[in-house]
């Protein structure tokens, strides 16, 4: 899988919103975007899903410019998206109805991935009778359950508090390490997009674009660790400095 984008740009009436986003991804990679509130960060996601068009630019994937959604890329939104009337298990074929596997191996890979998520014992409980954490873990467990060749995950411990955030962090790295998943993470969090991603692009307000680019290289063997070493400080120390040079009147 290759994912290129490429001089992207978007406006919503006379706003331009992004302009001339570049970046591209390979199989494996896992890869975050950070930038501040408003930046445009969802924005491309949508227009990576296939859900908003550029103005101008390209996106494409494996060599083909992207037509519209498709099951290839699997999204997980920044606000819970379960369908409420719809128990979990129910949440995570969803995506595989849609795409008319036969029932009884919807059946298998529905089991498949809430085991994968941790979530075998809550297959038969609404939205509602979860954590918000439970519920993204079933958002997750959807967006893999088609098979797609990326993950867009937009702020998706956003609203969580930091104990559960942090184990949430936790899971996706272990999923990612198991699996070898291409992940591209969209966040505001410094600290997470260190924690999880090899590389993470920070972007710039007004218009969103991307303006600097580091290599992560710490080890994530045991991340509790991680998030005390100087290493993994002085990183965040650097990162956060950069963001903070970018919108020094949000800061
Ligand atoms: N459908 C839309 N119509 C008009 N303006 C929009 C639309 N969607 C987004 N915007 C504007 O585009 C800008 C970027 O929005 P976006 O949601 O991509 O930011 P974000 O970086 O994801 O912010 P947050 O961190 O708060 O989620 C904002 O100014 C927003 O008001
Ligand atoms: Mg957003």
């Amino acid at each position: 899988m290759e994912l290129i984008v490429n001089n992207l740009c978007k406006r919503f009436g006379d706003k331009t919103i992004l302009d001339g986003l570049t970046f591209s991804m390979k199989s494996g990679d896992f890869r975050a975007i950070v930038g501040s509130s408003g930046s445009g960060k969802s924005t491309i996601l949508r227009l990576i899903a296939g859900l908003d068009q550029p103005c101008s630019g390209m996106i494409s994937v494996d060599g083909s410019p992207l037509k519209g959604p498709g099951p290839d890329r699997g999204m997980v939104f920044q606000k819970y998206s379960l369908y409420p009337w719809l128990n979990a298990a129910e949440n995570v074929g969803f995506g595989m109805r849609l795409q008319r596997m036969k029932p009884a191996q919807i059946k298998e890979r529905t089991a498949y991935f809430l085991e994968v998520v941790g979530l075998s014992d809550a297959a038969t409980k609404l939205p509602r009778e979860l954590s918000g954490g439970m519920q993204q873990r079933v958002a997750i467990a959807r967006a893999l359950a088609t098979n797609p060749s990326i993950l867009l995950l937009d702020e998706p411990f956003g609203a969580l508090d930091l104990q559960i955030r942090e184990s949430m962090q936790d899971f996706l790295l272990k999923l990612w390490q198991r699996t070898g998943l291409t992940v591209l993470l969209i966040t505001h969090d410094v600290e997470e997009a260190l924690v999880l991603a090899q590389q993470v692009h920070v972007m710039a307000s007004n218009p969103g674009r991307i303006i600097r680019s580091f290599d992560v290289e710490l080890d994530k063997t045991d991340l509790d660790q991680l998030r005390l070493s100087n290493a993994f400080l002085t990183k965040r120390r650097s990162l956060s400095t950069t963001m903070r040079e970018l919108e020094p009147a949000l800061c």
